[in-house]
């Protein structure tokens, strides 16, 4: 365009940019390169005004969206297990940067409490108990408040019913026939179906609660139900859905593919409903109570066929407006370490209470080891405990989320526990080291508060990287909320945290005799302590006070 050699132009762009506000120096380098100095007072007033502003400067969104994250998944009755373990810790984790970011973001857990495994239950409770007035179907009293089951007991129920109705057709036929009598509305199984939704619903809240994982709405599958009748006679009526091979169906394949995209079922050959027909009926339910803007599911990437169809049939049906976005962030498997799904020792599958004990204990361990190594620290056991907890908890979290989640990772407990390199421990063990020069120093009669004006510009390397790193605060964030991106928030923390610890090794801050410059660093201090915190509270972990 020019008709000029690269340099020659990079040499223009640099003599304008002489007198420039943000930058000292641009320095033009063959063949054709910009090399750019950002000013230190520029970048120390940036950090001011980080400092002085609401979420560090971050600009509001020009609309408030309202954003569904369909998260978590469990189906009732059955225990949590390792296999539900991504989709809490990366759903919670996308709804939070939402949040922050400035939207309206329900969560909701979607139950899996409409099939065939409330049948099951019902069966092997009958087979059991066959003397239950449940079962009575000329019963017509009301039923017992108390669950006839407690939850360990439920626990075991599933499974052996499982387990039978794969080798035992008559089991099997019968626990079809309950699912059946119980979606037509038979009155024992439905007060059955409610006390296993208790028992299950308050085992899952304390589960999700031990994984700081917190739901806006408690809604399952089966509170869609009420909304497919009118919803499949709407896709009759207007000529979507027709019958292929018995099946009600909808074709949802278009020119630009360049795979098979089979036709959505709405109805199978006996009329029943499918996993993608309660996912059409639950957008019809979000439609009709909270109008999302987007709606966001969290759900393995073995399911991306299915959310492909159901999106697809949504919107060609009119079940969502154009300007609604769907999607699925379509996770990965979490491997141990013999590359294949992580399993017990002997194989089994993990249940994830147990998962959760087993790195609680290993990490206190390591940190009683500590304490043995430093003698003079004495900390009481259950201050111990509870910063066990919540370090093992920063551990799985952080090594789930800094995977791309679309990926497989391995489950490595002896990395993830680490106090060094890329772990949650090592932003931890970080955070604590600024929170605990920052108390030594208010012990020695300084002041943390109202500093955002102390910041100087940088003196050495360390410092100028430690304050760059601050500076890409709001376009990470950003970033992270664009894609649905958690684990861009990591790698970010990660390069904060050795930023800092750079910083640390080369500059003496409580022993500085310049009150000035001093002053200098505590306000960076606090800067970094507090945007590694809104950055871990948006992954969904926090820091103890001392490790
Ligand atoms: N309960 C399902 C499962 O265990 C996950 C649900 C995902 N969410 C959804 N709206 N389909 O696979």
């Amino acid at each position: 365009l020019y008709k000029k050699a690269p340099i020659m132009i990079a040499n223009d762009v640099a003599g304008k940019c002489t007198d420039s506000r943000v930058f000292a120096e641009v320095q033009a380098v063959a063949p054709g390169f910009l090399n750019l100095k950002i000013k230190g007072s520029f970048l120390a007033d940036y950090l001011t005004q980080m400092e002085k502003e609401e979420k560090f400067g971050l600009e509001v969104p020009e609309k408030q969206k309202t954003i569904i994250v369909d998260y978590g998944g469990p189906n009732v009755a059955k225990p949590l297990h390792v296999g539900h373990l991504r989709s809490a810790v990366i759903g919670e984790s996308v709804k939070r940067i939402a949040r922050y970011i400035g939207h309206k973001v329900i969560g909701d857990i979607h139950m899996g409490d409409w099939g065939l495994q409330m049948g099951l239950v019902i069966t092997e409770m009958k087979e059991r108990y066959p003397d239950l007035v449940y079962f009575d179907p000329d019963y017509t009293g009301e039923y017992p408040k108390e669950a006839p089951f407690t939850i360990s007991e439920l626990e075991d129920i599933y499974p052996t019913a499982s387990g039978k109705s794969k080798q035992d057709a008559v089991f099997k036929e019968a626990a079809l026939l309950a699912t059946k009598e119980l979606q037509g509305g038979r009155r024992g199984y439905q007060a059955l179906l409610s006390h296993i939704m208790n028992v299950s619903v308050t085992d899952l809240k304390r589960n999700y609660e031990n994984l700081n994982v917190h739901f806006e709405l408690w809604k399952g599958e089966s509170d869609a139900q009420p909304y497919v009748p009118e919803m499949v006679q709407m896709m009759k009526d207007k000529g979507y859905a027709y019958m292929s091979e018995g099946a009600l169906v909808v074709d949802v394949k278009e020119d630009t593919d360049t795979k098979e995209i089979p036709p959505c079922i709405i109805l199978k050959s006996d009329g029943a409903s499918l996993y993608s027909t309660t996912d059409l009926a639950t957008l019809v339910m979000r439609m009709k109570e909270n109008n999302p803007d987007r709606v966001i599911y969290l759900a393995d990437a073995r399911q991306s066929m299915h959310f492909i169809q159901v999106f697809r049939c949504a919107k060609k049906t009119g079940i969502v407006p154009e300007t609604t976005e769907l999607k699925h962030i379509g996770f990965g498997t979490m491997n141990g370490k013999d590359g294949k799904p992580f399993k017990t020792r002997d194989g089994g599958v993990m249940r994830l209470e147990y998962l959760l004990k087993e790195i609680d204990g290993e990490m206190l361990a390591k940190i009683k080891e500590n304490q043995k190594e430093k003698e003079n620290l004495d900390i009481d056991p259950k201050e111990a405990e509870e910063t066990a907890k919540t370090v093992a908890l920063a551990a799985i979290k952080y090594g789930d989320l800094s995977n791309q989640a679309s990926k497989d990772y391995v489950f490595d407990i002896e990395r993830f526990t680490s106090f060094e390199g890329n772990t949650g421990p090592y932003i931890l063990y970080t955070i604590v080291r600024i929170k605990s020069i920052l108390s030594k120093y208010q012990a020695k009669g300084g002041t943390i508060e109202g500093l955002s004006d102390a910041i100087c510009p940088a003196r050495n390397a360390g410092q100028k990287n430690l304050m760059l790193s601050l500076a890409k605060f709001n376009a990470t964030i950003e970033n992270a909320y664009e894609e649905s991106a958690p684990h861009k928030i990591c790698a970010y923390i990660y390069e904060l945290a050795n930023a800092f610890n750079g910083f640390y090794h080369d500059t003496k801050i409580l022993a500085e005799e310049n009150d000035k410059l001093q002053k200098s660093y505590i306000a960076l201090l606090v800067l970094t302590k507090e945007v590694l915190e809104t950055c871990i509270d948006m992954l969904g972990f926090s820091a103890p006070d001392r490790m």
